[in-house]
């Protein structure tokens, strides 16, 4: 009886650890995007979502820090990627802001992380899992599903750290999203993408890879499941090696 009371005791304070270290976490990283000019009649970021002139917390002129973060939560808690300090104090807002928020061009009139008069300045809130602030970067030539070139020995990654990823450079902007052509990315069995890729405001969604298996013209003889996230201008992909081995690899659309 005495040890029931010492496990329910410890996981009383466990759960109280818990829901504090969840609290401690809720708000997620932000990176600077810049400083950008904004107008009156065609907003850069339509939806002003909170104003720190008159709403808590008011700008504390001597910590902007807590009202870029006060903004940064707002943003995060309502599905936002880009949002933008304008005014010193108000909180501005799109959610088509990865296409809009530089669209009357750069500026110079921000100061301490916030934009004067009819100015923005806007950061990109970096996700759950951090996922769009520093990925691992696929560019080479050879990964392109457009590269037709057949490779001997073929290459393949089974020794892919796990991790985020997104395509750059000649592999392309984005994954490959159609059944690239026999050997083509410099494989055996080429891994593509089924399905289309989520909105900014979805967060990490679930999605499919196929395994090309070319002897069999079969465009999906495996599934892999990944990880997929719209970080505004760029995807990015949660991936490992692929469960069928080599030689099988992930191909960019080399677009
Ligand atoms: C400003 O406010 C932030 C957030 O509350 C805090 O972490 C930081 O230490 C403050 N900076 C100064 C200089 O007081």
């Amino acid at each position: 009886m005495k040890n029931l009371q010492n496990i329910l005791a410890f996981l009383g304070v466990f759960i109280v650890f818990c829901s504090w270290i969840s609290f401690s976490q809720a708000l997620q990283n932000f990176v600077p995007v810049g400083c950008f000019k904004d107008k009156l009649q065609d907003r850069a970021l339509p939806d002003l979502i909170i104003n720190h002139r008159i709403s808590d917390p008011v700008i504390d002129w001597s910590n902007l820090s807590i009202t870029v973060q006060s903004c940064a939560k707002a943003a995060q808690d309502k599905g936002y990627v880009y949002f933008a300090l304008q005014f010193w104090g108000e909180c501005w807002a799109g959610h088509s802001g990865h296409l809009t928020y530089d669209k009357h061009g750069p500026s110079t009139h921000c100061e301490r992380g916030v934009g004067k008069g009819y100015t923005n300045f806007v950061y990109r809130n970096t996700g759950v899992d951090n996922e769009c602030e520093a990925p691992r970067v696929l560019d080479s030539e050879d990964r392109a599903m457009t590269y037709s070139k057949k490779l001997a020995p073929f290459l393949c990654d089974e020794h892919m750290v796990p991790g985020w990823y997104r395509f750059k450079g000649k592999a392309g902007n984005a994954i490959a999203n159609t059944c690239p052509a026999k050997w083509s990315c410099g494989t055996h069995m080429a891994g593509w993408m089924k399905g289309s890729h989520p909105q900014p405001s979805q967060g990490i969604t679930d999605a499919k890879v196929c395994i090309h298996y070319p002897e069999q013209n079969n465009c999906c003889v495996g599934e892999e499941p990944i990880k997929v996230r719209n970080c505004g201008r760029f995807y990015v992909y949660k991936l490992k090696p692929a469960e069928i081995g080599c030689f099988s690899r992930y191909c960019g659309n080399g677009r």
